[in-house]
């Protein structure tokens, strides 16, 4: 029984495996499959986006597949970069480059206002299935990237109750309270009841 993750990131491919260890199936990725590309994210939404990505894994393998989507959204930026988070700085932007125009864009904005959200949207596509679930975070936007861990925005992201930022968390820290996680634990409830109930093939 296998279950590809469709995406060649391995900051989601770690956090991934590592969500999904309890559910008994063979995880595979993207990066056993090099000559699936990029796949072009043309929808306009989070759960768009994690479809186009899931469906078209499941038609080039024959495998059930798990896609992420997420944004970050945040409040004084009216929800940007949201579903723009890869492109923010550009179509192909480094992290470095998406984290510093957020920090630009919100200079001189005082830190009770730089709220935040990371939103994950995951589509699972398999022979007679398919599904979504979501998992969001708050935080803020700090002034100034700090912590080596992560990737992405996770820098510039803090979790005040940790009163750190996700690249100061280690990974089950992050796990335990993330956007990600908390949408991973839902698929696996998902997963486990249609397994139960409708004799999912995978
Ligand atoms: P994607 O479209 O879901 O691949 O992700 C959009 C962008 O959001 C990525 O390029 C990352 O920069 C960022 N991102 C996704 N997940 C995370 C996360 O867990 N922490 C920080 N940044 C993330």
């Amino acid at each position: 029984m296998k279950l590809v993750l469709a995406t060649h990131n391995n900051g989601k491919i770690i956090e991934m495996q590592h969500a999904l260890a309890n559910i008994s199936v063979d995880l595979i990725t993207l990066n056993d499959f090099p000559h699936i590309g990029e796949i072009p994210e043309t929808g306009k939404t989070l759960l768009e986006n994690a479809f186009i990505k899931a469906e078209a894994v499941y038609s080039e393998t024959g495998i059930p597949a798990l896609a992420d989507d997420t944004g970050l959204e945040i409040d004084a930026l009216n929800g940007e970069p949201g579903v723009f988070s890869a492109r923010y700085a550009g179509e192909s932007a480094s992290y470095q480059e998406n984290c510093t125009k957020v920090l630009s864009k919100l200079d001189g904005v005082r830190m009770e206002k730089r709220t935040a959200k990371f939103r994950t949207v995951i589509a699972f596509v398999g022979k007679d299935e398919k599904f979504h679930c979501e998992g969001y975070v708050n935080g803020l936007i700090v002034s100034k990237k700090t912590g080596e861990n992560g990737f992405g925005y996770d820098p510039i992201f803090y979790y005040p109750k940790l009163k750190k930022t996700f690249a100061e968390l280690k990974k089950d820290e992050k796990n335990s309270i993330s956007h990600r996680g908390k949408a991973l634990r839902n698929f696996s409830k998902i997963l486990e009841k249609q397994r139960n109930h409708k004799n999912v093939k995978i």
